[in-house]
């Protein structure tokens, strides 16, 4: 069976300026597939692209075996899209405005069980300005299923959200695809991709970095833990290289102590190894350092992202 999407060299210039770079993926019919990158990195153009609102400068894209190009319209009535962006007619209540996007469409979900699987049926003669940031985003993932589509693109779905209403979507963006819609979104959060996506680009520049599994892109990094230290005395160079089989240091005594407000602290990633952290506490106890704190996280993908990119994503 063919991919949900195929995308091919695709290429995205806007003057001399190239906001897409040659970008290649596919996405699988039931999968959940993320792409993770900073402001500007080209996530919005590339899905723009998917959905046939934007013309690629170079390269190919299909969506469940059509042309983008050739099969523009096909394409629309398959999918879902909810833009980064919507607008909605604010004179028309919730039920008003899914049964006229649904009036576009040959095939459409009745407005009552759409807003009810959102959790919005009492807002049903609600408008979207009375709705909260929350309930409009859950507002915008219903009227992307109003044409039961087979596979439904989110831009930044949670974006703006508290925690509480992020989880919450992700649960609906996981009750859509138990139905067995593929989902295609982008995301700022880590934790998000993590937690949703079968599979996941990370795309920095208009370039995919890095595509793979979440956990598969954590494994793929030399370390596996980060390690925070605070030590009774401040360690000697001779000391902390003691404590270096494998380990590389990221932060030392004032750098790591301005940060912690804690002097004597040191930050250093470990090996991926089991025996990392045995090794490195031995030698701890064998020089006789005192140790007054230990902090041990395991590597995310935000480790995975600063690794790739040599930045934080920005938010
Ligand atoms: N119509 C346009 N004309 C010129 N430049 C554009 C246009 N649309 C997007 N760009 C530029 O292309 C780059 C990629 O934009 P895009 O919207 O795809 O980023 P993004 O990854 O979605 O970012 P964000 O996380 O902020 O939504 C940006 O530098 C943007 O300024
Ligand atoms: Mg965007």
């Amino acid at each position: 069976m063919e991919h949900a999407v195929q995308v091919e060299n695709l290429v995205k210039r806007y003057g001399s300026f190239t906001a897409v770079d040659g970008v290649t993926f596919t996405v699988d019919r039931g999968e959940v597939f993320g792409i993770l990158g900073p402001n500007g990195a080209g996530k919005t153009t590339t899905l723009e692209i998917i959905e046939s609102l934007q013309k690629p400068t170079e390269g190919r894209v299909s969506v469940l075996g059509l042309d983008v190009q050739s099969h523009a319209a096909e394409v629309k009535a398959l999918i879902g899209v909810q833009l980064q962006d919507s607008a909605y007619y604010d004179y028309l209540n919730l039920k008003e405005i899914l049964a006229l996007l649904g009036s576009f469409y040959p095939a459409r979900t009745a407005p009552e069980p759409l807003l009810e699987q959102v959790g919005l049926l009492d807002k049903a003669a609600s408008r979207v300005a009375e709705l909260s940031g929350g309930q409009k985003q859950r507002f915008a993932v219903a009227a992307s299923l109003v044409n039961d589509p087979e596979l439904v693109i989110l831009d930044e779905p949670t974006t703006g959200l508290d925690p509480q209403a992020r989880r919450n979507l992700w649960g609906l963006i996981r009750e859509v695809n138990q139905r067995g819609v593929t989902v295609v979104l982008t995301t700022h959060y880590m934790e998000e991709a993590e937690v949703l996506c079968s599979r996941l680009a990370i795309m920095d520049h208009g370039r995919i970095l890095a595509l793979d599994t979440p956990r598969n892109l954590i494994n793929q990094l030399e370390a596996s833990y980060t390690v925070k230290l605070t030590m009774d005395h401040p360690m000697t160079v001779a000391q902390l290289e003691t404590l270096n089989g494998g380990v590389e240091v990221i932060q030392s005594g004032e750098q790591a102590g301005e940060e912690s407000g804690t002097e004597n602290t040191y930050t250093l990633r470990l090996a991926n190894s089991p025996s990392a952290l045995k090794t490195m506490l031995d030698e701890i106890a064998k020089a006789g350092l005192g140790l007054e704190n230990l902090q041990i996280t395991p590597v995310t993908l935000e480790d995975v992202f600063l690794e790739l990119t040599g930045s934080e994503l920005r938010d």
